[in-house]
């Protein structure tokens, strides 16, 4: 009898141990090996590309942070032009600041025939080239966004039938 008990207790722990080996085997062993094969290798792909942004960042802080500050809109004003940030006011910029400042933009008013003059003389005179098919973007521009003010003044009257009054 006792003799079987003890039987019964090696067969109890090395069922235990078998348990023990097969955790070992099936969990512990594939885990430390995934873990190494895919969890390992991505966090240090995230890491390198981290580091990277981080250099990047460091080395083009200034730049980014400039050209953020000329992006800039506030209250519907491109701060560093001074430009109306209305449609196509990026042609604007590109196509009519290079030579001078905004400011002689900002500070003229024309209707669209005034400032399709205006952008013939320069191109006559101050060799500014030719706006191709942007040019009609840039003038809806300039015509609505610095038209002539009229403010409290009626336009002049047109085509008028004046006729003579009889007494
Ligand atoms: C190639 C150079 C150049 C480019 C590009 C250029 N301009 Fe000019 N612009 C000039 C020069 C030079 C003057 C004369 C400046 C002065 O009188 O001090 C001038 C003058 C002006 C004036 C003042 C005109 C006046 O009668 O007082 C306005 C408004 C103007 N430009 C608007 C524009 C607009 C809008 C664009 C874009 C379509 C543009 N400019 C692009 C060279 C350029």
């Amino acid at each position: 009898m006792e003799n079987e008990n003890k039987k019964i207790d090696q067969l109890f722990s090395s069922l235990g141990l078998l348990f023990m080996l097969a955790i070992v085997f099936v969990i512990l062993i594939p885990g430390v090996f995934l873990y190494f094969q895919y969890v390992a290798p991505a966090n240090e792909a995230k890491l390198t590309k981290l580091k990277d942004a981080e250099q990047a960042w460091a080395m083009n802080k200034d730049k980014v942070l400039a050209k953020e500050a000329e992006e800039k809109v506030e209250d519907g004003i491109h701060l560093s032009t001074g430009l109306i940030a209305d449609a196509d006011y990026k042609l604007v910029i590109q196509n009519c600041t290079a030579c001078h400042s905004a400011k002689l933009i900002t500070q003229n008013r024309a209707d669209k025939d005034g400032w399709l003059t205006m952008i013939r003389w320069m191109q006559a005179e101050q060799k500014l080239w030719d706006l191709g098919e942007n040019e009609d973007k840039i003038l809806e521009y300039l015509a609505k966004n610095y038209a002539p003010q009229e403010k409290g003044r009626r336009t002049p009257l047109k085509d008028v039938d004046w006729y003579v009054l009889e007494d």
